[in-house]
């Protein structure tokens, strides 16, 4: 566990998100995001290549996507079924090995550009992979414990290069009902932690019904997809 304190409610240790050799999380998707595709072009323009970070990224197929594009793509999961387990859903075989000096695993991918970092986020820092022109941010920042947004946002912050942006998913929702994971995360939120840095703006949004592993009953979610761009 990377924080010291014991967990409070509606917080998760990286250890803590189940995984099973057999079944999907139910937070995977089986296809790419539709908000990304819509609007990948607020992270590159067609052709244009460059490099995309995807933190947290458990196996989404959203790294396929990107790689497709032709950008090259860096990951970072903390479950070792995760990352081995997008390689073996995708048919894509991989060179394994440990980050020197860093409690990291490094899997890059043969077929594709498309490299998977198994470890802690807050154990990764620019030496270790550089930095990005863009962040595609699903499942990341909400997951991240509320007392532990700020040091995840500098992590963010310091693998940005200067024009860098990030599209993020983000959850808003009745926090009576339900209170995170995925945390509820207000433009005053974002504000706070990446604002002095980046400006920030919506734009999508999208409804869903609360997921009944949150056991919120028929609670509506909303989610704003916000570009943050760096100042
Ligand atoms: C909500 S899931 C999102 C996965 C992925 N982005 C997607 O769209 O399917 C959050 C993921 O973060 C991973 N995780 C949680 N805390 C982590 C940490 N501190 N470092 C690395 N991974 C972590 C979990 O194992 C889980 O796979």
């Amino acid at each position: 566990m990377s924080e010291s304190k014991e967990m409070q409610k509606g917080e998760l240790a990286p250890t803590e998100w189940i995984w099973n050799e057999d079944e999907n999380p139910p937070f995977h998707r089986t296809q790419y995001a539709p908000m990304l595709v819509k609007h990948f072009d607020c992270l590159f323009a067609d052709g244009e290549t460059g490099r995309v970070f995807v933190p947290l990224c458990g196996k989404t197929l959203d790294m396929i996507f990107l790689a497709d594009k032709g950008l090259e793509v860096v990951g970072l999961e903390f479950s070792e079924i995760g990352v081995e387990g997008f390689f073996k859903d995708n048919n894509l075989t991989y060179k394994k090995m440990d980050v020197v000096n860093q409690p990291l695993v490094q899997y890059k991918c043969n077929e594709k550009n498309i490299t998977i970092y198994r470890g802690d986020m807050f154990n990764l820092n620019p030496d270790v992979c550089g930095q990005f022109d863009g962040i595609w941010d699903r499942g990341s920042y909400v997951a991240i414990n509320i007392p532990t947004q700020q040091k995840y946002a500098d992590i963010i912050l310091q693998l940005m290069k200067p024009e860098a942006k990030i599209l993020m998913e983000t959850f808003t929702y009745d926090t009576s009902r339900y209170g995170g994971p995925p945390h509820c995360i207000t433009l005053e939120n974002l504000q706070s932690t990446f604002g002095s840095k980046c400006e920030i703006k919506v734009v999508d949004t999208m409804t869903m019904l609360a997921h009944p592993v949150f056991n919120a009953g028929d609670m509506i979610m909303t989610l704003p997809y916000c570009l943050l761009s760096m100042k």
